[in-house]
């Protein structure tokens, strides 16, 4: 069995402590996902995902198998898989074993503790199958030279609708980077949520069990443990609800009172009812998708949804 090397870390603890800064100090406030994922917040995931009403996951998960052979035969033998926010990767489990003779497995993952769990996940899954890790922000990495193998087609596996994260310019500067990374004969696979109707997709963000609720106010948890700060998360709460206009879910953390709070040596004041903007989930419509895919010089050459077109996985491929 190969072992999985030690991760290249890219992700600077100070520029963590900065971006919540400025995005704290923005009108008004903001703060990107990807700070949701430290150790407490994707095992959180990991539960969300568990959920009655959050049906992304069973619903990538059935297009993962039930089109595995399809999907396999479509990437090729020996590809080279790197995967954009890997978390537990639990459908790249599936993926790769229904993968020929895969050449390598890149995860890209923010918190190092899923990124840990992962490798070892994937290294019992796949005796030999060379593992390099990379702890980083996937919107901010570079593949060293020495990290993949050469003349292998390279796919970028972005599972998850976590694409959906991102607004119009981000997804693009993204897809941009994939197909950077992919070169003339790669290719990338990507998880899509489609848009529905809205009481089936604020369900999904509001789940009975409150576990969403937990994940996102984790966010200010992991602030008041890792960057000084006071939250009094009673004082917070979490709330989704479906933008049509934008066909996206937004969360946000709304303080309950008129309140200071101190980050890092910093204060700053929230009114009562004050929103702060933490996530969007894009839904996009299969042309729509097709559409931003163009624009960053990708078309899509398969499509798979699960039987009640909830979800897509898309194979897109250099145009040309
Ligand atoms: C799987 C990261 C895309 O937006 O659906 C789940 C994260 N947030 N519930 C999503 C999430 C609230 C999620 N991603």
């Amino acid at each position: 069995m190969s072992r999985p090397r030690p991760a290249r870390i890219e992700l600077a603890a100070a520029d963590y402590c900065g971006e919540v800064l400025r995005g704290l100090r923005r009108t008004p406030k903001r703060l990107p996902s990807k700070f949701f994922y430290d150790a407490r917040g994707s095992a959180l995931f990991e539960r969300i995902c568990e959920q009655p009403e959050y049906y992304l996951t069973r619903a990538e998960l059935e297009i993962v198998d039930a089109h595995a052979a399809d999907i396999a035969d479509a990437l090729g033998a020996g590809v080279a898989l790197i995967e954009y926010g890997s978390g537990s990767a639990r459908k790249t489990a599936r993926l790769l074993t229904a993968l020929r003779e895969c050449a390598a497995y890149v995860p890209v993952e923010i918190s190092p503790s899923a990124l840990q769990g992962c490798a070892r996940r994937i290294a019992a899954l796949a005796a030999g199958l060379p593992i390099a890790p990379v702890c980083a922000d996937f919107t901010q990495f570079s593949l060293a030279p020495d990290v993949l193998p050469p003349h292998r087609r390279r796919v970028v596996y972005f599972p998850g609708s976590t694409l959906g994260n991102f607004d119009d310019a981000g997804a693009l500067a993204l897809l941009r980077q994939m197909r950077r990374q992919i070169g003339d004969s790669g290719a990338a696979l990507i998880g899509i949520d489609l848009r529905k109707d809205a009481a089936t997709l604020e369900a999904a963000y509001n789940d009975a069990a409150g576990v969403t609720a937990d994940f996102t106010l984790n966010m200010l948890a992991r602030f008041n443990r890792e960057l000084r700060a006071d939250f009094q998360l009673r004082r917070f709460a979490h709330r989704a609800r479906w933008n049509a206009e934008a066909s996206r879910i937004e969360t946000h953390i709304v303080s309950l009172a008129e309140q200071d709070v101190r980050v890092a040596g910093w204060r700053f004041h929230f009114a009562a009812g004050e929103a702060m903007l933490v996530e969007c989930s894009c839904k996009y419509s299969l042309p729509q998708f097709a559409a931003l895919a163009a624009r960053a010089g990708l078309r899509v050459q398969r499509m798979w949804t699960d039987a009640r077109q909830r979800f897509s996985v898309q194979l897109l491929v250099p145009l040309r």
